[in-house]
């Protein structure tokens, strides 16, 4: 009885042992094949610029976007995710220094920005690219203006990025963003410019820095990751609707809502949203009431 108990016992953990291993094999190919892609597309040009005011808004939106965020404040690069069932993926070194892009030449820049592809073509992962495919030609050209020209940090990831197992299935199931280059219509071209104005299109535009978590409508939802909290509903339905334009600003400036209640930057990454001008918050409450 015993013996006959852990037979079936054993068949029943060899076959979940196959199953799951069945689930990864798929995931593993998927994943792979989608990594492997080859992306071709004609890259429009942006206007590049030494002027001081213009590198000054670029600097502005490497830190508002989260490129120093993700690519350390000297953009000389770091291991942004290390978890042995995710992943190790690091952003790239963006200076010209050592393990940095010495060669790479503007149109690299436009097709990791605008179409999230390397200079092969290949998807760059994690890298929300389509959210810098909204920027206006103005804003993407003061951002690259800015990036190519910062000192050169020599830091060098010869291990380079890999995924676990967990990443390989999450990204197969659609609850991690491995790939935005999918997600991008890589025949739309930029938008020429949004007018900087206390407006709801204003707002809109740089609203796209909020949708990769609150989502589109601002509602939020899920946790984007597993360890991460729910992200709240910021829509006019949502607390900030009940706050007014020096609340809304305070709260982004601190990480400390009117309520109390204080945003990890790890989490909410306030951090990044304090470099916005009033004008801008004033725009983005705007646009969020709206909704
Ligand atoms: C959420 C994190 C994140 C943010 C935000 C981010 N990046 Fe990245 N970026 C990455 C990662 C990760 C890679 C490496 C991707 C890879 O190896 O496939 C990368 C790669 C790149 C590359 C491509 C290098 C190559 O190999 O061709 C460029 C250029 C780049 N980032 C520029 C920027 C700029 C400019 C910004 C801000 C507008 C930015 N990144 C914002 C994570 C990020
Ligand atoms: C990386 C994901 C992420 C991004 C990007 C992000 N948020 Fe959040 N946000 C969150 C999470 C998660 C919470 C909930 C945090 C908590 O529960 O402590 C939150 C909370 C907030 C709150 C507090 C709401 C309340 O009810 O107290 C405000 C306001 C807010 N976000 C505004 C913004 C704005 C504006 C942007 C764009 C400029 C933005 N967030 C971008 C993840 C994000």
């Amino acid at each position: 009885m015993f013996r006959k108990i852990i037979k079936i016992a054993g068949i029943i953990l060899g076959v979940i042992v196959v199953v799951i291993a069945g689930f990864f094999t798929k995931a593993y190919i998927s994943v792979e094949g989608r990594r492997n892609k080859h992306y071709a597309m004609d890259v429009q040009q942006v206007p590049m610029s030494t002027d001081s005011a213009i590198l000054a808004h670029g600097a502005r939106l490497a830190k508002v976007k989260g490129c120093t965020e993700c690519h350390g404040a000297d953009l000389g690069g770091k291991v942004f995710i290390d978890d042995p069932a995710l992943g190790h993926i690091v952003a790239t070194n963006l200076t010209k220094g050592n393990g940095g892009l010495s060669d790479y030449t503007k149109t690299d820049w436009i097709r990791a920005l605008k179409h999230g592809v390397n200079r092969e073509g290949k998807p760059l992962l994690i890298m929300p690219s389509e959210e810098f495919t909204l920027l206006t030609e103005q804003d993407m050209g003061a951002i690259i203006s800015y990036c190519a020209q910062v000192a050169p940090v020599d830091r060098e990831f010869p291990e380079g990025s890999s995924l676990g197992p967990l990443g390989y299935l999450l990204t197969d199931l659609g609850k991690l963003s491995l790939f935005p280059v999918e997600k991008i219509d890589h025949n739309r071209p930029l938008v020429k410019e949004v007018k900087a104005e206390v407006s709801l299109a204003y707002g809109k535009y740089l609203s796209t820095s909020c949708q990769g978590c609150h989502r589109e409508n601002m509602k939020g939802g899920d946790p984007i990751a597993p360890g991460f909290p729910p992200v709240m509903d910021i829509s006019s339905s949502g607390r900030p609707g009940k706050w007014n334009d020096d609340q809304f600003i305070a709260t982004l400036r601190t990480g400390t809502t009117p309520e109390g209640h204080t945003l990890n930057p790890a989490e909410m990454p306030w951090t990044m949203a304090k470099e916005f001008t009033d004008l801008e918050l004033k725009a983005l409450h705007l646009y969020l009431n709206s909704l």
